[in-house]
């Protein structure tokens, strides 16, 4: 579909090779590039912080979709988007205050995205919907690449997309997104669809052919 917006996350490329992968991964059709946060706290994995979104964002011709795992997370929001982020996601679940969050995010000149973590349901977000700009549905519980799809999410998917109505909000797909789970979620109204193992298998900056049949598989 061509409404469909593709967002490889970096999670799954050569950490030692971002602006290469980028480079290469758009070339091969990519939309957005997704950029995975990790605090070895909200999730039990390490990735990067601000000072390697702003070395990456030279590269990004698109989108870049920061998607904060981190608690606290407001301390830090003014910090990502001086990291040239378009879009800042944080979890509801990252604190008692996510109505703050958002604020705080659009406040710095990003564009606002909020995720929501599989058991957590759809009324959390339910006051957040005039102040949004992206709704993230993790289809895996946060943390790791590679883990399978939770079919459960589907439902989530339907009930936001009839709750966010007309308004111009993106509802992204994070997580185990293959092209066997892809078709499930565009259908129940997902835009936007995060992979990481599922672009980046098979291929390398070296040889990029095979990240483009994997975007155009999704
Ligand atoms: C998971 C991250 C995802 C992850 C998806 O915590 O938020 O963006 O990179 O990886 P795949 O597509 O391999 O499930
Ligand atoms: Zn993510």
């Amino acid at each position: 579909d061509r409404n469909i917006k593709i967002a490889p996350s970096i999670l799954a490329a050569d950490f030692a090779n971002f602006g290469a992968e980028i480079l290469a991964v758009q070339e091969q059709g990519a939309d957005w590039i997704h950029v995975d946060v990790m605090d070895g706290h909200f999730v039990p994995s390490i990735t990067f912080g601000p000072e390697t979104c702003k070395a990456i964002r030279p590269h990004i011709k698109g989108v870049m979709d920061v998607h904060l795992m981190i608690t606290p997370v407001d301390a830090y929001i003014e910090a990502f988007a001086k990291s040239g982020a378009d879009i800042i996601t944080a979890h509801v679940e990252a604190g008692p205050h996510a109505h703050r969050t958002v604020q705080a995010i659009r406040n710095a000149g990003a564009k606002a995205g909020i995720a929501l973590n599989p058991a957590t349901p759809v009324e959390s977000i339910e006051y957040l919907l005039d102040m949004i700009d992206l709704i993230c549905v993790m289809t895996v519980n946060p943390g790791f690449g590679g883990q399978k799809f939770i079919h459960s999410q589907i439902d989530k998917v339907k009930k936001l997309r009839a709750m966010v109505g007309d308004r111009p909000i993106h509802i992204e797909i994070d997580g185990g997104v293959t092209p066997e789970t892809a078709p499930l979620v565009t259908a129940a109204g997902a835009d936007v669809l995060v992979a990481g193992s599922a672009v980046f298998s098979g291929g390398s900056v070296q040889n990029p052919a095979p990240y483009g049949e994997n975007i155009r598989a999704i």
